[in-house]
């Protein structure tokens, strides 16, 4: 299987769990690191809304406190019409652990479509430049 459609049914996969009884909006999300290896995360809700966290965090996070940060690309899934893009909070943290990873957007129905992070998020604030 080709890597981007393997770290898309691990999105998949990781969608299954996702906790989302206040917007119904179901996301996974799963990240490659420069080695191969793969974390998975899920959207987690909350009944105080602004605790939520977004997939793509949720699966950065997971790695980086497995000791990886050298994050390649990062996909995630949705159930939606439109694909889903991340929201600004999940850009600026995907930009934190590579200013040039791939995010890979994908639909349950087969649709996918890859964009850099400098393409989805213009002019970062960085304090390492
Ligand atoms: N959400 C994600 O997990 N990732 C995105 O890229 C967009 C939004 C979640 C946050 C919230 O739990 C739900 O989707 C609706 O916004």
């Amino acid at each position: 299987m080709k890597r981007q459609e393997e770290l898309i049914e691990k999105a998949k996969e990781a969608r299954r769990n996702a906790y989302a009884p206040y917007s119904d909006f179901e996301v996974g999300a799963a990240v490659l690191t420069r080695d191969g290896n793969i974390y998975k995360g899920c959207n987690i809700e909350n009944s105080s809304y602004g605790l939520s966290i977004c997939a793509e965090r949720a699966a950065i996070f997971n790695a980086v406190s497995a000791g990886e940060r050298d994050l390649v690309s990062v996909a995630l899934i949705a159930d939606s019409e439109v694909l889903v893009t991340p929201c600004g909070a999940c850009r600026q943290v995907i930009f934190e652990f590579n200013e040039n990873m791939d995010v890979i957007m994908a639909d349950l129905s087969g649709n996918a479509c890859k964009k850099s992070i400098d393409e989805l998020l213009k002019k970062a604030f960085s304090l390492t430049k």
